[in-house]
């Protein structure tokens, strides 16, 4: 994909399971800014540049899932997503994703591959347009700013 290319109007974030809880879940891996935090400086970056941004945290897959279907259908044209540990275990949200048939970029605040042997498998890079993990909350806003800098 090339910038200056492609549409992006309608950008969705969504957050995976335990991440309502950043700020207060192991700040020494995940950091210190609350997911409220870390979602007003995204909403706050795309509305200077004119673009829709809508958040979305679950820890109910089923509940990804079906904001995903609804992606697909209601002008979504890119999804940001840290699938959380749904990365490692949710075919049914991979398949949500690859049915969407939207670019996403995949973001970990940790480094995935510098934790557990199990975090290292991830159901989503395959099919991401990109992967960030380990900056931190910033890993968000890099990955914003490559949706923005693509229109
Ligand atoms: C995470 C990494 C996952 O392994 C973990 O289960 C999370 C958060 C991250 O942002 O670093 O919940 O996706």
């Amino acid at each position: 994909m090339t910038a200056g290319l492609y549409p992006v109007r309608n950008i969705l974030i969504l957050h995976g399971p335990n991440l309502n809880m950043l700020g207060s879940r192991e700040p020494e891996i995940y950091g210190s800014a609350t997911l409220a935090e870390i979602d007003r400086n995204l909403a706050h970056l795309a509305e200077q540049d004119g673009v829709n941004l809508t958040a979305f945290q679950s820890n109910a897959e089923g509940e990804l899932i079906d904001r995903i279907q609804k992606a697909a259908t209601d002008g979504v044209d890119f999804i940001i997503i840290n699938p959380a540990a749904y990365t490692h275990t949710s075919i049914a949200l991979r398949d949500a994703l690859a049915a969407a048939r939207l670019p996403f970029i995949e973001v970990h605040l940790s480094n995935i591959f510098a934790r557990e042997s199990f975090r290292r498998e991830s159901y989503f890079s395959d099919l991401a347009l990109g992967v960030i993990s380990g900056l931190g909350a910033q890993g968000y806003e890099l990955a914003l700013r490559y949706a923005l800098a693509m229109r």
